[in-house]
């Protein structure tokens, strides 16, 4: 396949350029590069002869029209795989605009590109790569089917699920053909490290305490970025149009839990807790139930939840340099001195 990738920068988009690269398919990616877009995650592949990096914003949709059309950036392409967002559920609550802006319209302007390229007579599928997040919180203990009642309970979770009404509205309006994945927390190298399982492990490398929010039983269901790319590879391939696809990785897990094994992991102990003030609103369990795209698709997670946390942390350990740039910010003057010509 030939595919547009946006948000190839990022952790899980990063994750899923260098799968899809290794099975044989070409890959433009567009990413606007922001706090947490990394042109360091995609080192491993600058020089692949199927890889190309456009640096552009989703909501730009003279941009995305130019992309679509033009051969020197790898069109005609047979999907728009769309990861790019803002993924911070704490920076939502801080300041909701740049969700509403970037996960709801840069999500209406794709869309509209994709539907101009479909009406001028080019063929295209358009992926949304969205979360288990929607549904809110599985408080009655059952997991979230497809067709559990979307009940976003953050302004990041209410962004993520306005954009996936649109994708269902174009599907049924204009016809185009459109899939969407739903997945829970990812974890794995690259990472960036504001979310649980980075910012801990390298605390506890740097020797500086852990804070957990609240009583830290609050339930994730967590999964390697590298299953939920090969579940978003399925469903590209052999999802039914118009269709959502549940992935998740079958590990429900409180954080308290968590933290523990990377306190062990790291060689600290629990006097490395700090126990701080809860996320306002916080979800408590997320649960998922993924057995459509199993059953359907044949698509399962592959990797055993301990084996790929000691992984991780290792990564960690190995490649300090990465995320000691991100820690001090210098990682922003990497990608504009190496890569980006303007
Ligand atoms: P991330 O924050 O690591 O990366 C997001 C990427 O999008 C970055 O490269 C950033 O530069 C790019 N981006 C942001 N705004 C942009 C814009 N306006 N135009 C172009 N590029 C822009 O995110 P992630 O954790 O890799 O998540 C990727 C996707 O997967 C998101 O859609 C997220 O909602 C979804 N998701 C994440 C998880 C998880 O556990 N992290 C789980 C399920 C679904
Ligand atoms: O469920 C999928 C979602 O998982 C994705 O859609 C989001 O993009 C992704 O960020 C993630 O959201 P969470 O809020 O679950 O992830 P985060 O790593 O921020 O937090 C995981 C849990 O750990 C959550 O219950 C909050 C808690 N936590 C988090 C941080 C950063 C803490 O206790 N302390 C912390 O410092």
């Amino acid at each position: 396949m030939k595919l547009l990738v946006t948000g190839g920068a990022g952790f899980i988009g990063s994750s899923f350029v260098r799968l899809a690269l290794k099975d044989g398919h070409a890959v433009t990616v567009l990413d606007a590069l922001t706090y947490c877009g990394n042109l360091a995650n995609l080192d491993p592949v600058k020089s692949h002869a199927k890889y190309r990096f456009v640096k552009g914003d989703v909501r730009d949709g003279k941009l995305a029209d130019e992309l679509l059309a033009n051969k020197e950036h790898g069109a005609p392409f047979d999907c728009l795989v769309h990861f790019a967002a803002e993924s911070h559920v704490d920076r939502s609550i801080l300041d909701a605009s740049p969700f509403i802006s970037t996960n709801i319209a840069g999500t209406q302007v794709l869309l509209d590109a994709a539907r101009r390229h479909v009406a001028a007579g080019g063929k295209l599928r358009y992926l949304q790569v969205s979360t288990d997040e929607v549904y809110g919180s599985a408080d009655d203990g059952k997991p979230f089917t497809e067709s559990t009642p979307i009940k976003p309970n953050s302004p990041y979770a209410a962004s993520k699920a306005s954009a996936d009404l649109l994708v269902r509205a174009y599907h049924h309006t204009y016809k185009l053909d459109t899939v969407i994945t739903r997945c829970s927390n990812n974890y794995g190298p690259y990472q960036f490290p504001e979310k649980l399982i980075p910012l801990f492990t390298t605390n506890l490398f740097e020797g500086r305490k852990v804070p957990v929010y609240g009583d830290g039983m609050q339930v994730r269901d967590w999964i390697h970025c590298d299953d939920h790319s090969r579940g978003v590879l399925a469903v590209l391939a052999k999802g039914k149009s118009g269709e959502v696809y549940n992935l998740g990785g079958g590990n429900p897990m409180p954080n308290l839990e968590i933290t523990k094994r990377l306190i062990k992991a790291t060689g600290r102990d629990e006097s490395s807790i700090e126990y701080v003030k809860d996320r306002p609103g916080h979800d408590r369990v997320y649960l998922i139930d993924h057995t459509k795209v199993t059953r359907e698709l044949g698509w399962e997670p592959q990797v055993p939840f301990g084996e790929g946390l000691a992984a991780t942390v290792q990564w960690y350990r190995d490649n300090e340099a990465w995320w000691r740039a991100i820690k001090s910010g210098e990682y922003l003057k990497y990608y504009e001195q190496q890569y980006v010509k303007r």
